[in-house]
């Protein structure tokens, strides 16, 4: 009985894998001319070559010579220890890469940091002065804008940069007329669309907005 059933499940196995690897096929078939087209437009750097790059990071002045394949995220982590940025998708689709840029949030996932030559870029290291928090991170502590905290770098450096756009006028999706001028009204539907590219796996979104709501200065 146990040997008929061993037989029957490993007749089963190999037949599976057969229509697998048949499905594979067809599929490699299909990709390989994509494969090709994107292997050729992968620029290709001369073997060790390295670039000079200046940057103002949190205050300090850093030259440095990099790969020019180097994202903004992996020289943050990886070569000059700033760890408080972190790396989730590396794709640009989970915001916990954001860092501030001239003051504009950016997904340090997609940024070659060669492209930032002479910027000053802004960290959650950064963003404290001393021992006072920034607005923002002090807000996140009060109502809980964190669970596990791997979101929260991204979360907090994109809300600093989202309250400046809302300062500067700048509209959303969601916002009900586009033609106003001024300040627009942040509500919590404006907070949640603007705050929509930073992603939080432990769901405290209800916490996220309460502290940006009071961060802007409107009481929650
Ligand atoms: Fe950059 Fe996810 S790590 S967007
Ligand atoms: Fe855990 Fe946002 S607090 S992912």
């Amino acid at each position: 009985m146990g040997l008929s059933l061993t037989a029957t499940c490993s007749g089963k196995d190999i037949e599976h894998d057969n229509s697998r690897n048949e499905v594979n096929q067809t599929m490699n078939d299909r990709l390989t001319p994509y494969s090709k087209t994107d292997e050729a437009a992968v620029p290709q750097t001369a073997s060790g070559e390295m670039v000079a790059v200046r940057l103002r990071i949190n205050g300090s002045n850093y030259g440095l010579r990099i790969d020019p394949r180097t994202s903004l995220l992996d020289l943050l982590r990886e070569q000059l220890d700033l760890t408080g940025t972190k790396k989730g998708c590396n794709h640009g689709q989970c915001g916990a890469c954001t860092v501030l840029v001239n003051g504009r949030r950016i997904n340090s996932c997609l940024a070659l940091a060669v492209i930032y030559d002479d910027s000053e870029i802004t960290t959650i290291e950064g963003l404290a002065n001393g021992d006072e928090l920034n607005p923002v991170q002090a807000a996140f502590v009060s109502h809980d804008g964190f669970q596990c905290g791997y979101c929260t770098s991204g979360q907090i450096c994109s809300a600093v940069g989202m309250l400046h756009e809302v300062e500067q006028g700048t509209v959303s999706h969601v916002t009900a007329d586009v033609r106003q001028q001024g300040r627009v009204e942040l509500t919590d539907e404006e907070i949640r669309e603007r705050m929509s590219g930073n992603i939080c796996r432990c769901g405290a979104y209800p916490g996220i907005v309460a502290a940006v709501r009071e961060a802007s200065g409107k009481a929650g």
